[in-house]
C-alpha cells in the first residue's frame, strides 16, 4: 500500500519510521511518502493560509496551495488515490472505516492546521477521487498530523504482513463489537493481588468462557453505546445471563437496553 501525507510539519510524522510501521516500510509492505505543503506555496514567505471570508478567528488554509500539492501528488488524468482529510468536523473514524481503507492500494492524507482547509478543496478533489473527511474522536487536537498518525497506524496494521500474528487481529477489542478482556502475566501474585484462578487452570474452554464474560461485563460498564448496537442473536444463553447481571436485556427488536429497577421496588 502507498500512503502520501501532506503537512506543514513533515517532522511530526517521524514516528512512522518506528516500530511495526517502520519495519513494514523496510520490508516494502508500505510505501509512505511525507510531503511539505510549504513547497507548494508561491510567495516569498511561503504562506499557506489567509483570513476567513465572513470574518471570525483564526486562519484558513488556501485552496490554491492545497490544489497544487494534491495535483503534484496525484496528477489529474493519472491513477487516483482515496483522499482522507482529518478534521474534527469529519465523520467518525472507526475500525470498520480502517478496514475499508486497508483494502485501498493508495491513500493520500491531507493534514490541515488552523481553522481548517478551504471547503472547496474536498469538493474539487471529489470530482476525480473518493474523499473522506474523518474525525478521530469527540475532542479537538491542534492539527491533522496526530490524527494522520492514528489513521495510518490503524490502517497499516490491517495490511497483510504488517502484523506478524494474524490471530491478534481478530481477538482484539472492537473486532467483534465487544471490548477485550483484561490480561495478566507472571507473577501469579503481585502486592497481594492474585491473577484470576481460572487463567492458571489450564482449562482452555473455561478460560475462553471467562474472557467472554469479562468482555461482556466491560462493554456493558464502559461502552453501553457498543452494547446497544450488538445484535442479541449473536449471543448465547450464558451471554444473556451475564448481561442480565449487568442490568441489560434484549427487547423485541433484538437490541439491548438497560433493565431499569422498578420504581416501586
Ligand atoms: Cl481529525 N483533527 C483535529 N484537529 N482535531 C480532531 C480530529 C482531527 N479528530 C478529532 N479531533
Amino acid at each position: 500500500m502507498r500512503v502520501d501525507i501532506v503537512s506543514i510539519f513533515p517532522e511530526y510524522l517521524a514516528p512512522l519510521q518506528l516500530s511495526l510501521i517502520g519495519k513494514a516500510r523496510g520490508a516494502g509492505l508500505l510505501d509512505i511518502r511525507v510531503h511539505d505543503l510549504r513547497a507548494f506555496a508561491t510567495d516569498r514567505h511561503r504562506t499557506v493560509d489567509d483570513t476567513p471570508f465572513g470574518g471570525g478567528p483564526g486562519m484558513v488554509m488556501s485552496a490554491q496551495t492545497w490544489g497544487s500539492a494534491l495535483d503534484a501528488v496525484a496528477p489529474p488524468g493519472g491513477p487516483q488515490p482515496r483522499l482522507v482529510l482529518p478534521t474534527p468536523s469529519g465523520r467518525p473514524f472507526t475500525q470498520s472505516l480502517a478496514e475499508e481503507l486497508a483494502a485501498e492500494p493508495w491513500l493520500v492524507l491531507a493534514c490541515g492546521r488552523y481553522e481548517g482547509i478551504d471547503a472547496r478543496v474536498p469538493e474539487e478533489m471529489a470530482t476525480r477521487m473518493p474523499v473522506d473527511e474523518v474525525s478521530i474522536g469527540d475532542y479537538v487536537v491542534n492539527g491533522g498530523e496526530v490524527a494522520a498518525l492514528v489513521i495510518v497506524e490503524a490502517v497499516a496494521r490491517l495490511v497483510p504482513g504488517v502484523v506478524g500474528n494474524a490471530e491478534s487481529l481478530v481477538e482484539e477489542s472492537h473486532a467483534g463489537g465487544l471490548l477485550e478482556a483484561p490480561g495478566y502475566t507472571k507473577p501469579a501474585e503481585w502486592r497481594g493481588r492474585r491473577v484470576p484462578e481460572v487463567l492458571l487452570s489450564g482449562h482452555h474452554a473455561a478460560v475462553d468462557r471467562w474472557r467472554r464474560d469479562e468482555s461482556l461485563r466491560r462493554t456493558a460498564r464502559r461502552r453501553p453505546d457498543l452494547l446497544r448496537r450488538l445484535p442479541a442473536q449473536s449471543l448465547d444463553a450464558h451471554d444473556l445471563a451475564v448481561l442480565a447481571e449487568e442490568g441489560w436485556a434484549p427487547g423485541s427488536d433484538g437490541r439491548f437496553s438497560p433493565l431499569d429497577p422498578g420504581v416501586a421496588d
